[in-house]
């Protein structure tokens, strides 16, 4: 197949591109730095912004599918998300509409989906609905936290923490729940969206085994032969920290917004997606997570 990729420098892309053109497909990845793309057989970079259709919009004649994992996951407003994950998103599907109507648009979401989740879910899930409504064969994807790519996971650098023991902030108590899965499962469960007739018009979450936040950080010390003293930071006090480093630092490490993010209630069902993509996630495997490979 000719797949046109968007966000293929990012940290999934990293691991999804060079797996695509394994399994022998022809890409063309969109990216504003092509420079940064690996340099593959079957690989064309393309120079171009989302924010700017015309820089890509007639390159997507020919293909027969778009991922699109491109996305804006750390902003400091509520407009930024919007222009960043909903309006290029309504771009990228009118630039579809007038040159691949019938390639199957592959939509990399999130269980982090609604207001409840944030900005950022919320900017997800009015992506979410411009795809379905836009006519075209698409497929909605909604990872969990992922692992086993090594580059800035937020699970990766928790399990670090904790394979080091000793004192370990957490938020709240601990008590909410995550669902990491290994980037090695979600990789055939991307190839099967993109061919598997039942797929079309489905909206997959793609999760592992569900684990408390607390829990998780007792697995991976213990897996280290470590100790650690888990100290509850009330999460008004997080929210405080995320908006002064917000206003004080270039690169925060962490945005108010990720808060929501973190507590939100998400679905962990990936019934349909081992139904109609044959996802079969392993159970956690804290080693990987910590060596983020
Ligand atoms: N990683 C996870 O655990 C996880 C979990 C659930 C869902 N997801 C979803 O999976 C997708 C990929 O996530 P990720 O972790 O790979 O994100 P990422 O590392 O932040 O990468 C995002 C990519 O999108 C590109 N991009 C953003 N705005 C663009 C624009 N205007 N024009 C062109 N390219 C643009 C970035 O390019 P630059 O390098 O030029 O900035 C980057 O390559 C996202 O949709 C995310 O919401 C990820």
């Amino acid at each position: 197949m000719n797949i046109f990729v968007t966000g293929a420098g990012g940290g999934l892309g990293t691991a999804l591109v060079p797996a695509l053109v394994a399994a022998g497909h022809r890409l063309t990845a969109l990216a504003r730095n092509p420079a940064a793309l690996p340099v593959l057989p079957g690989l064309t970079g393309l120079c171009g912004d989302l924010l700017t259709p015309a820089t890509y919009a007639t390159a997507l004649a020919g293909h027969d599918a778009v991922l699109h994992l491109a996305a804006l996951t750390h902003a400091r407003t509520a407009s930024l998300y919007r222009r960043g994950n909903v309006d290029v998103t309504a771009d990228l599907l009118a630039a579809c509409a007038g040159h691949c109507p019938d390639a199957r648009f592959l939509c990399v979401s999130t269980r982090a989906v609604g207001q409840a989740c944030g900005d950022y879910g919320q900017s997800k899930a009015e992506a979410e609905q411009l795809v379905r409504t836009s006519g075209l064969p698409w497929v909605i994807l909604r990872p969990a936290e992922v692992y086993g790519v090594g580059r800035g996971e937020a699970v990766h650098a928790l399990a670090r923490a904790c394979a080091k023991g000793g004192a370990l902030p957490m938020p709240g108590r601990g008590r909410h729940v995550l669902a990491p899965v290994h980037i090695a499962d979600l990789i055939p469960a991307f190839l099967a969206a993109l061919t598997a007739p039942a797929a079309v018009g489905g909206t997959y979450v793609l999760a592992g085994d569900p684990i408390a936040y607390a829990e998780l950080a007792d697995a991976v010390a213990r897996h280290c032969g470590q100790r650690l003293f888990k100290i509850p930071v009330p999460l008004g006090l997080v929210t405080l920290a995320a908006r002064i480093a917000c206003r004080v630092l270039r690169h925060p490490p962490i945005v108010p917004d990720q808060v929501a993010r973190l507590l939100c209630a998400k679905d962990t069902d990936s019934t349909a997606a081992r139904r109609d993509l044959g996802f079969a996630p392993r159970a956690l495997d804290v080693d990987a997570m910590v060596r983020g490979s």
